[in-house]
């Protein structure tokens, strides 16, 4: 992939970028290898070929940092070299976003939304946030630091819905603290649509604002597919989804017969996953959660796909001792991998496949079936 942006020194964000993909892959799939050599199993590990991703206009996520001004906002990173890098055009997303950001870089002139400047903490809009459906349909999110231009966003509302009819959804999200993170905790929806269905293979996702979603849909799609091929001989009568966000794997491994269950720490998500079970009929259940606190429920196939510190010795220490007869470990970080690996002594690693969801990064998903000695 060529970028005017790397080319220029303007972004960094795709540091393997000037690496041929081949060798990124292979790069991914080296440190996953390296990661694991210590396991006592290293010998009965089933190897399988990387999943390429497409190299470019795979983000399913924009995440623009707002800077400069009313007329001339700029939307990209931070830079303090330049007082913000505008990268409307950053061929990580679809032309439909590019599209869609040259339209709200003209919603922020037409609404009045001071863009935030970090340096003297003045100003209202911080980031502007889209995500992209496989359908094309597209949620918008504004983060401010007060409400002070709500009523300008809502006036000029219908203008954008018009001047853009692929937006589904749009939401002001309010982040008043002067803090690192993307967003804050309180989220005011403005339309009537309030998530964005992510349609994967057979399964429908509602994406809500505040909820995690896999960056890469094809890639993410490529994941659950692959945990269901990994699992349909064992044919589990029940499944424990850990961490399930939305539901990703908990709505992909539930068929007839299968009792399936998930667990996750947002609100926002579970009520997300209960959506998407009960349109699709699916026998599934979600419950808002600590995953590393409480009993574990007992299943015959745990899943967990933890952030990236991994899910610790506690949690690795119950499944251990549980009934489970599998166990699914989608991981972002292969270091905590093998160090959980470590706490599950009586699991032998099967199958290990490096899944590409951040191409250009030395980032990787990374999915392991362990089975019972
Ligand atoms: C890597 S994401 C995986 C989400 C989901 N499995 C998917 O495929 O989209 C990790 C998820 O864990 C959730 N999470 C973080 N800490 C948690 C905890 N202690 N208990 C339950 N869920 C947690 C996050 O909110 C996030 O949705």
């Amino acid at each position: 992939m060529r970028c005017g942006y790397f080319d220029a020194d303007l972004c960094r964000s795709c540091s393997e970028l000037a690496t041929p993909y081949d060798a990124q892959l292979a790069a991914k799939d080296a440190a996953v290898r390296d990661a694991l050599a210590d396991h006592p199993a290293y010998d009965r590990i089933g190897w399988e070929a990387p999943v390429a991703s497409a190299q470019q206009a795979f983000r399913n996520k924009a995440k623009m940092v707002v800077s400069g001004s009313v007329d001339a906002p700029v939307l990209g990173i931070w830079d303090p070299r330049t007082g913000g890098t505008d990268l409307r055009g950053c061929p990580l997303y679809s032309e439909a976003v590019h599209g869609l950001l040259e339209v709200l870089a003209g919603f922020v002139t037409t609404a009045g939304l001071t863009p935030y400047d970090v340096g003297d903490r003045r100003g209202e809009l911080k980031h502007v946030l889209v995500t992209e459906s496989p359908d094309g349909e597209h949620l918008v999110r504004l983060v401010l630091r007060s409400t002070e231009a709500l009523p300008r966003v809502r006036k000029h509302l219908p203008g954008l819905l018009a001047a853009a009819p692929s937006v589904r959804g749009v939401s002001v999200n309010l982040l008043p603290e002067h803090k690192a993170v993307l967003e804050g905790e309180e989220e005011v929806v403005l339309t009537e649509a309030e998530t964005l269905p992510m349609r994967l293979g057979a399964v429908t996702l509602h994406l809500r604002p505040r909820s995690f979603f896999q960056t890469n849909t094809a890639v993410a799609t490529a994941l659950y597919e692959e945990a269901v091929a990994w699992t349909a001989d064992l044919d589990p009568a029940s499944v424990l989804d850990l961490y399930c966000g939305v539901g990703g794997f908990a709505l992909h491994l539930a068929a007839p017969g299968r009792s399936v269950h998930g667990v996750e720490v947002s609100e926002d998500a579970v009520a997300s996953a209960r959506r998407s079970a009960a349109e699709a009929g699916l026998d599934a259940t979600f419950a808002a959660g600590d995953a590393t606190a409480g009993d574990l429920p007992a299943a015959d196939l745990v899943v967990v796909n933890p952030p990236r510190r991994g899910i610790g010795a506690d949690l690795a220490a119950r499944i251990d001792a549980s009934s489970a007869r599998a166990l699914l470990y989608s991981s972002c970080h292969a270091g905590s991998l093998a160090r959980d690996l470590r706490h599950l002594p009586s699991w032998t690693p099967r199958r290990v496949r490096v899944l590409d969801m951040f191409p250009h990064t030395r980032h990787y998903e990374v999915l392991t079936l362990l089975l019972r000695d």
